[in-house]
């Protein structure tokens, strides 16, 4: 059986000094379970001190983007190798605020994604539609779409080592959370689209949701069968928030 992934994307938020507290707080909450990963992306200049605060911890260390490049003349940038030194074992790459406020298209995601594992980082690529592409009834193609453009360059055996977040973008930071049905169409649409490729990566890649996932509606997404776990935002800068949402998916 794939293990749950719950993932906290603390986004820009938080101080050094917050930052370490909320690591602490999960830590001493945290009840470690054999079928569910929990992993924490912080923003990148708290790595070193997060992955200090983790280590011996089963918690594991994320980051939320990477550079597309190895290293050079980007100024400002950070490369998978670079996250390695902090050992980070996951990055998130096409997050649709990296697409959507710095223009990042499904090309550049790609070659993220293909830099991530590069750099032996296990790329979560972000999917998902705007309220517009909803209601035009694009759902389905945009998330075929954006799939593709990794598969293309990547090739189907790259998700062997990756994972999918859903994130719909009307979902996201809004309150207002996909269904459990409207989510679950869309995860079964991406493990079909994966199985057409190769039915052993479908049936083990984990594909998990993101939208204002919270306490009070972790546990009906996660009982849907081709959801994996949650890509958590806002939620998961509360410990206490977070580690109900962890014990939901366990
Ligand atoms: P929220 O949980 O705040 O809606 O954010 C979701 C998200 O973008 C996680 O990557």
């Amino acid at each position: 059986m794939r293990p749950f992934l719950v993932a906290g994307n603390w986004k820009m938020n938080g101080s050094r000094e917050s930052i370490a507290r909320l690591v602490n707080e999960i830590l001493q909450g945290l009840e470690v379970t054999a079928n569910t990963q929990v992993l924490v992306c912080p923003p990148y200049v708290y790595l070193a001190d997060t992955a200090r605060l983790l280590k011996g911890s089963t918690v594991i260390l994320g980051a939320q983007d990477v550079c597309a490049e190895d290293n050079g003349a980007y100024t400002g940038e950070i490369s998978g190798a670079m996250l390695q030194d902090f050992d980070c074992r996951y990055v998130v790459v096409g997050h649709s605020e990296r697409r959507s406020l710095y223009a990042e298209d499904d090309r550049l995601v790609a070659r993220k994604f293909m830099a991530a594992q590069k750099a032996s980082l296990i790329p979560i690529l972000c999917v998902g539609e705007t309220l517009e592409e909803r209601e035009r009834g694009t759902t389905h193609a945009v998330i075929m779409r954006q799939l593709k453009a990794v598969s293309d360059v990547a090739g189907i055996a790259a998700f062997g080592r990756a994972a999918v977040a859903y994130e719909p973008v009307w979902a996201i930071g809004t309150g207002k959370t996909a269904t459990p049905e409207q989510a679950q169409e869309v995860h079964e649409l991406m493990r079909g689209c994966i199985r057409a490729g190769d039915a052993r990566i479908a049936d083990a890649i984990r594909l998990i949701y993101g939208g204002s996932v919270k306490a009070a509606n972790a546990a009906e997404l996660f009982r849907m069968p081709d959801i994996d776990g949650g890509l958590v935002g806002g939620a998961s800068l509360e410990a206490r928030e977070f580690l109900a949402i962890c014990k939901a998916a366990a």
